[in-house]
């Protein structure tokens, strides 16, 4: 039984939630609610929370995980760009109904803080980086769209209905339990490992924030704490701007073959073309800092690639 009471995790078997839970499990008791349609194949299989299967679109569904729970963290969702260029009404069904079932059910409950997983670069669209909490949003993909939207209920959850929102927009989330992903850290890495070309859409010089998901996980759980009047909004992000090649020739290096090809293709729609974000207002308000150093954390990363074998490849990649 965790001393810190109960703890409820939607979208709780995805990749960033199955890192997220093993730490949290050491002060807390953990559910999870998933459907498990993008679920990850690693990282959940020894954890101790308490699993239930459950769909955010079905609002009946929801009811038994949301009972008894003081907070929520909702992560699930459909977090791919390019997927939501190609089907923006299933994206929205997710992201932004599927939220609006989450929020209901959480204020049903009585739940006193949900905390929301916004995105950052998406979101705000080709504004000029580093952006932060002021930045004007202008998401220029319907997944960045959908993203603005929760974060409007989020406000309006606090103002309407005294539900305690932190919007928390994560950067480019890369780590271990990342196989099914479909973004430029797992791409590459699965191009090294099969010796084929990395593929780069576009010229390289698009930008975005690499931040290795236990520092995300450490701020998620700091975040479950921060004092809040009604609904906060934080900037998740390592600081740092890196480009799509610079990224390429990191990963070239630790996989030591840094002459591996690439090969340049159009750029995507709905794609920023540059992005980083600054982290001070997380910084002062709960001491977030990262601890990953780029070069180490994709090190790290493509040692456990490394570590699961084939059994990478054989993963149903789902989104970035
Ligand atoms: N990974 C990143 O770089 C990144 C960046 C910014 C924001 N985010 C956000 O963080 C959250 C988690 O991302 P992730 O990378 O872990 O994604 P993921 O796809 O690995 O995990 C999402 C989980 O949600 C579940 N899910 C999807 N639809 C569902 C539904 N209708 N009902 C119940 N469960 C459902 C999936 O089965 C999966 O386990 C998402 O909200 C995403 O938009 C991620």
């Amino acid at each position: 039984m965790g001393n810190k009471g109960k703890i409820l995790v939607t979208g709780g078997r995805g990749f960033i939630g199955v890192n997220l839970i093993q730490p949290l499990l050491q002060s807390r008791d953990v559910r999870v609610l998933d459907n498990l349609q993008r679920a990850s194949p690693t990282g959940w299989q020894n954890q101790a929370a308490d699993f239930f299967q459950g769909d955010v679109l079905e609002p009946g569904s929801l009811v038994p995980a949301f009972t008894d729970v003081p907070k929520v963290i909702h992560l699930a969702a459909y977090g791919s760009v390019v997927e939501s260029v190609a089907d923006p009404t299933s994206n929205f069904a997710v992201n932004v109904h599927g939220t609006l079932n989450v929020m209901n059910a959480a204020v049903e409950a009585g739940v006193e803080r949900l905390i929301f997983a916004s995105t950052g670069g998406a979101l705000i669209g080709d504004a000029t980086p580093p952006v932060d909490e002021r930045s004007l949003p202008k998401p220029i993909s319907p997944y960045g769209a959908s993203k603005l939207c929760g974060e409007a209920y989020c406000h309006a959850f606090a103002k309407s209905y005294h539900l305690e929102t932190v919007c928390l927009r994560f950067g480019n989330v890369y780590g271990p339990h990342s196989a099914h992903k479909k973004g430029a850290v797992t791409t590459f890495i699965k191009a090294l490992m099969k010796d084929e070309p990395i593929v780069i859409y576009g010229d390289g010089s698009a930008s975005r924030d690499y931040i290795h998901v236990e520092d995300l996980g450490s701020g998620i759980a700091a975040a479950l704490e921060v004092p809040v009047e009604g609904s906060e909004t934080f900037h998740l992000a390592s600081g740092r701007e890196t480009t799509v090649l610079e990224l390429a020739d990191i990963l070239r290096q630790v996989a030591g073959k840094p002459h591996h090809p690439i090969h340049f293709k159009a750029a995507r729609r709905g794609e920023v073309s540059r992005n980083f974000a600054t982290y001070e207002k997380a910084r002062c308000a709960f001491g977030f800092k990262p601890k990953w150093r780029l070069e180490d954390g994709l090190a790290a990363t493509w040692e456990w690639f490394i570590s699961q074998g084939e059994h990478v490849f054989s993963v149903e990649a789902t989104d970035s």
